[in-house]
Formats: C-alpha cells, sequence, structure tokens
C-alpha cells in the first residue's frame, strides 16, 4: 500500500491544511460518487473495465505472438501513448523478452538513425498508439517503421504491424485497408491516464510484465481510495497537501526518489501533473530529481537557493538487493564502510537528505512497499487520482491540453497542414 506523510517541521502549512481538508471535503465525495462533469474523461477510473479476464487474455495473446516471432519491439508514441509503459518496462526488465525500442517520440533525424540501428538483424514488430492519429512524431516514425518493415518482409510485414487508437479514426480505417492488428484506444480515457488501458498494457505484455499483477494493483487502490473518508485517504491528502503549499507560494513540486529504476516513472509523473494543472496561469511545475547522483548537483539549490519547491520524497519499503562492501586490504579511506550494505547505506542517505531538505523547504514523504508490477498499479491509480482531485481544488480541468494543442496547431500551420 501507499503511505503519504507530512514532516512535523511544516507546522504553518499543517495548521492550514486542517481547514483545507474540511473546506475540500465535497470535492472528494463528488469524485467518490461519480461525478457526470468530466463523465467523458474517467473512462479509467473504474478499473473493472480494464480488469476483464477475457480482454486481458486477448492482450496477452497478441504480447504472445509478437515475443515468439521478435527479437524487437517498437513503441511508437508520445506522451501519454508511451510513458506508462516505458515506465514500467524500463523499471522491470525482463529476461527472454523482444527489447523494447521507443520511436514516435521525437523529430531528431539523428534520434531517428539511432533508433533504426538498432533494428539492424534484429526481427521486429511495431504498435502505433495515436489516440488522434494526427500528432506528428508518431504519424511520421509509423511511417518510416512501415516502409522498413515491407522491405525486410514484404506482405508478410502487415502481420508486425499494431496500431492502437480510436475506434472510427484514421487509424483504424487505416488498419482495416492494409489487415493490421487494431486495438481501441479509449475515447473517454486521455493519454496520459491510459497506463492500465491497451495503450499501456500491451507494450508491458510484450516486455513480460505480469500485467494481471499490476491491474490488480489499481483495482485496490480503487477499492482503497473510494472507500475513505478524509484525511485518511492518501490521494485525497496529498492532493490537499500540493495545494496548500501552492498557496503558500511555492511553484515547484519536486518528486525525488532513490531508485534510479523510477527513471521513466518521473517522466510519466511529470505528464501527468504538468498536463493537468498547468492552465489558466496556475499550477505547480513538477520536477525530478534521481538520488543520490542529483544530490551532487541539484541538491545545492535544493538546499541554498529560491525556496520556490517543496519536495516530495517517494521511497520503496522492501524488495532492494543486498550488496555489501567487504574489505579488500587496501587502505582507501573507507574503513567506515566496510561490512555494510548498499541497502542500509541507501535507507541512511534518504534520512540525512530529508533530515537536511526539510531545514529550508516542506517535504513529504510516500512509500510504497515494493517495486514490482502490482506497485506500479497502485502508483498509477493512486497519482492519477489525486491529480484529479488536486486539479479540482486548484480549479482547472484535469482532463484537458489546450497549450499541447495549441503546439500542435502552430506545428502544422508552419508544415503546411
Ligand atoms: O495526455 C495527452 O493527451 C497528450 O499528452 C497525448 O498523450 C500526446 O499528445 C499524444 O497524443 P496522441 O496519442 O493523440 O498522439
Amino acid at each position: 500500500m501507499i503511505t503519504v506523510d507530512t514532516k512535523e517541521e511544516n507546522k504553518e502549512c499543517l495548521q492550514e491544511y486542517a481547514s483545507l481538508m474540511v473546506d475540500a471535503g465535497s470535492t472528494l465525495s463528488k469524485i467518490q460518487a461519480g461525478e457526470k462533469e468530466y463523465s467523458d474523461s474517467l473512462g479509467w477510473f473504474d478499473t473493472k473495465e480494464w480488469t476483464d479476464d477475457a480482454h486481458l487474455s486477448h492482450i496477452e495473446e497478441i504480447a504472445s505472438k509478437v515475443r515468439q516471432s521478435c527479437d524487437a519491439f517498437v513503441l511508437i508514441g508520445v506522451g501519454g501513448s508511451n510513458n506508462a509503459a516505458r515506465s514500467v518496462i524500463e523499471a522491470l526488465p525482463q529476461k527472454d523478452a523482444p527489447k523494447i525500442i521507443y520511436a514516435g517520440n521525437t523529430l531528431s533525424p539523428n534520434a531517428m538513425h539511432a533508433m533504426l540501428e538498432q533494428l539492424e538483424g534484429k526481427d521486429f514488430a511495431i504498435d502505433c498508439i495515436a489516440k488522434n492519429f494526427e500528432t506528428l512524431e508518431p504519424g511520421a516514425s509509423f511511417r518510416v517503421l512501415r516502409k522498413v518493415l515491407k522491405e525486410r518482409y514484404g506482405d508478410k510485414a502487415k502481420d508486425r504491424i499494431i496500431a492502437t487508437g480510436t475506434p472510427g479514426s484514421s487509424l483504424e480505417k487505416l488498419c482495416t485497408e492494409q489487415g493490421y492488428t487494431f486495438l481501441a484506444f479509449p475515447e473517454d480515457v486521455g493519454g496520459r491516464y491510459t497506463a492500465m488501458t491497451n495503450v499501456g498494457l500491451l507494450p508491458m505484455a510484450v516486455a513480460g510484465i505480469d500485467i494481471r499483477s499490476l491491474v490488480k494493483g489499481a483495482a485496490d487502490m480503487q477499492k482503497l481510495l473510494q472507500s475513505t473518508a478524509g484525511a485518511d485517504n492518501p490521494a485525497y491528502r496529498y492532493a490537499c497537501m500540493r495545494n496548500i503549499y501552492y498557496r503558500h507560494g511555492y511553484r515547484v513540486e519536486l518528486l525525488s526518489s532513490f531508485e534510479p529504476q523510477l527513471r521513466y516513472f518521473y517522466k510519466w509523473w511529470t505528464q501527468l501533473f504538468a498536463e493537468s494543472e498547468g492552465k489558466n496561469d496556475r499550477g505547480l511545475f513538477p520536477a525530478c530529481c534521481e538520488f543520490s547522483e542529483d544530490l551532487h548537483s541539484m541538491g545545492q539549490f535544493i538546499q541554498d537557493g529560491t525556496p520556490v519547491m517543496f519536495e516530495t520524497f517517494l521511497t520503496v519499503k522492501d524488495g532492494q538487493e543486498h550488496l555489501v562492501l567487504e574489505p579488500d586490504g587496501v587502505d582507501d579511506g573507507f574503513a567506515y564502510l566496510d561490512g555494510k550494505d548498499f541497502k542500509d547505506i541507501n535507507e541512511i542517505d534518504y534520512e540525512a537528505t530529508i533530515g537536511a531538505h526539510s531545514r529550508k523547504i516542506p517535504c513529504m514523504h510516500i512509500e510504497i512497499d515494493a517495486l514490482d508490477a502490482y506497485h506500479f498499479g497502485q502508483l498509477f491509480y493512486f497519482y492519477q487520482y489525486a491529480c484529479y482531485i488536486s486539479a479540482k481544488i486548484l480549479g482547472v480541468n484535469p482532463f484537458d491540453q489546450p497549450g499541447v494543442e495549441d503546439y500542435k496547431q502552430r506545428l502544422f500551420n508552419a508544415l503546411g497542414k
């Protein structure tokens, strides 16, 4: 499960927290009861929709065919069409799985060539994931990769092409005409909320992730958040705290962890909050730190720079491996580490860091029990739910992204679309 703690040091904020908890209580009750307001974007809210056995078996069947015939699998997609799957796949690499390669998230020709080089000599399949199939990056990469497949496999190329798009879209039409496998991108789920749908689950299943465990984690989290009132509800507590800090003038939330395995999860989390809350001249800027490495760079600013941020530490309770530092007979000045385990040293570093940082800025602590598929499911659902509440308290629509759409339009115009 997930626990959310606030440090005692943040006394002033904590008093205000109590009153906001009461004021915003109706926000949580409305969400728990099921809102009409955003019903066209809440397809992710009830996990039952995605945990159905027949549905999961269908995904596993497609994934198994890919696994049998491929050394590599290209996930073509950007933002919400990429980040959830990538965060789990890169955190939990599985043996005997095809190598997952990412495309459709760049317009750099150098990066495109590097991606294509990774496919040389490999049997591969692709999944083009795009909600409206207008986004330039995935559209352009899809075309490049279709051509490579056609040159390599001729008419059989179609058996290696999957697309995940909105039913009725031009992408579905293309799949029908060309004989590609088509999976539905749910119309009522925005990209950044799609971790538990076909969008996230198929690439994860190809990579050998236990998707049943992942959706179970999400479903258990849904149960907890839907049945817990007020301050005992961890998502609500977190959402209230970040709004209190915002009202106190903090403008950045820093998500910090001592697990480099979470590197791509940061991207997912950043997108979730940036696109959901950064609008109408409001919102916290989401940023991430990978400790202990970033303690030797960003740590300076956090400790002594402009106090614009509060920090949320994300830690993992169990399941870390052990590695003991044995003495090697050389007097290297590190004798104080003899017999100590990296696991303990990493934990001590966390304690030292939160102790130091909380003297300067407000700090919170979120802990999960382990880093596995089940807990990724919990994390996805927890943050999606918390983001939904938090954006509502902030007074913005959690489910649109007008700024991103504006960027896309300007690019289309510049390219003469
Ligand atoms: O969350 C969102 O809706 C966006 O970030 C999209 O995921 C991103 O822009 C990609 O869009 P599409 O899947 O339509 O290509």
